[in-house]
């Protein structure tokens, strides 16, 4: 394996480049994290060109080909937020020939896997610690909806009071990828100006413009290359694959991954669906939740609990005002914080509660879990 006389570990990064990869790199300069690895940078497309410079450190050389097992193969851990492709081209291949290193992971092609640990360490460090010890090797970031959940609703789950939910999500362009944010905008921009005329004059009818937006909606003109049909100003009520029995896989994976994420099995599973949908946000998916608690607390109580859970969970008071400007997509988007609000008791009785949540996709969605299993992986060593 590859180390130096100091014995800092070598990493190797794949994917480094992409939307959750350049995010990971953004977080892991900006908590220092390059102090305590050597990276090696690795590419799919560019190998022998220059790899990134890093503040702080010295030459990294060039960019190795992230195909090459013996490379890859001579690291302690690897991280890639590559892709699902990748990993089903190489996870296999390395294993099979008796790598024994750890493999940090964005993609889900892992994540149901028995010898494959989903990493949230707020939530799960006691599950990833036993994982550790027990030799597991394999550390996969969770599905984004599910992870921000987690961050704002652990509190909830963690001591045990939900005896079942469902999370009904307005998810976020950016959880397609950087692809299909930019149909979003587009397609923003060519409603916009099929109508500007009609909106710079305050004298003209809303029902003629209205009427123009849905023609341009309907009319087979916009770009939908990404989602398969207009987004803006509409939504799509179905991410993901269909399972064929009325579920999207995206919807299968909320109750299949909290539990993994809890260390629950089918003994102790807790119930957990709904309906996944996209909403033309950017970057921060949302989502309107109804538990069962398992008992009657009240609603100050469910608050305390959810606010000192985690440092990032923070309690929005349950009110227009707040929920309007703290509760939203524009006010998560690119912070850590995951507000939790409009906490409320329901008609259906004093264990039933509302709940909403919404956290960034591409920070604990997506790059966070992996740099912080990635400093608990460097600890190990
Ligand atoms: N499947 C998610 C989405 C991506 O489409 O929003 C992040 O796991």
């Amino acid at each position: 394996m590859i180390s130096t006389a100091n014995s800092t570990p070598s990493v190797g990064l794949v994917g480094w480049r992409g939307m959750v990869g350049s995010v990971l790199m953004d977080r892991m300069k900006t908590e220092g994290d390059f102090a305590d690895i050597n990276p090696v940078f690795f590419t799919t497309s560019s190998p022998g060109a220059q790899t990134p410079t890093i503040e702080g450190l010295g030459d990294t050389g060039t960019l190795q080909d992230a195909h090459d097992l013996d490379k890859l193969a001579a690291l302690p851990i690897i991280v890639t937020a590559q892709g699902g492709d990748y990993t089903s081209a190489v996870h296999g291949q390395l294993r099979a020939r008796g790598w024994d290193g750890l493999w940090i992971d964005a993609a889900s092609t892992l994540r149901g896997n028995d010898d494959s640990i989903i990493v949230l360490d707020p939530v799960n460090r006691n599950v990833i610690d036993a994982g550790l010890d027990s030799g597991v090797k394999d550390f996969v970031g969770g599905n984004c909806t599910v992870s921000c959940m987690l961050m704002g609703m652990g509190g909830l789950f963690r001591n045990g009071l939900v005896e079942w939910a469902t999370s009904m999500t307005y998810q976020a362009a950016s959880g397609g990828g950087a692809r299909h944010m930019r149909e979003v905008l587009q397609q923003f921009g060519d409603l916009h100006t099929e109508v500007a005329e009609g909106l710079a004059d305050p004298a003209s009818a809303i029902l003629e413009i209205d009427k123009k937006i849905l023609a341009k909606q309907r009319s087979g003109e916009l770009d939908t290359t990404q989602f398969g049909a207009p987004l803006s100003g509409s939504l799509i009520p179905w991410i993901d694959s269909d399972l064929g029995n009325g579920q999207s896989r995206e919807e299968k994976k909320a109750g299949d991954e909290t539990n993994k994420i809890l260390g629950r099995t089918a003994e102790n599973r807790i119930p957990i669906d709904g309906l996944c949908v996209r909403i033309a946000t950017m970057r921060s998916h949302a989502q309107a939740m109804t538990l069962k608690l398992t008992e009657d607390i009240s609603v100050e109580e469910i608050e305390r609990l959810l606010d000192a859970d985690n440092e990032w969970a923070k309690v929005v008071p349950n009110t227009k005002e707040a929920s309007s400007v703290d509760l939203t997509p524009v006010a998560s988007s690119g912070s850590l914080e995951v507000p939790v609000g409009r906490i409320r008791k329901l008609e259906m009785g004093p264990e039933y509660i509302s709940a909403f949540t919404v956290g960034d996709q591409l920070l604990w969605g997506a790059a966070e879990p992996l740099r912080r299993m990635l400093k608990i992986a460097v600890g190990t060593l």
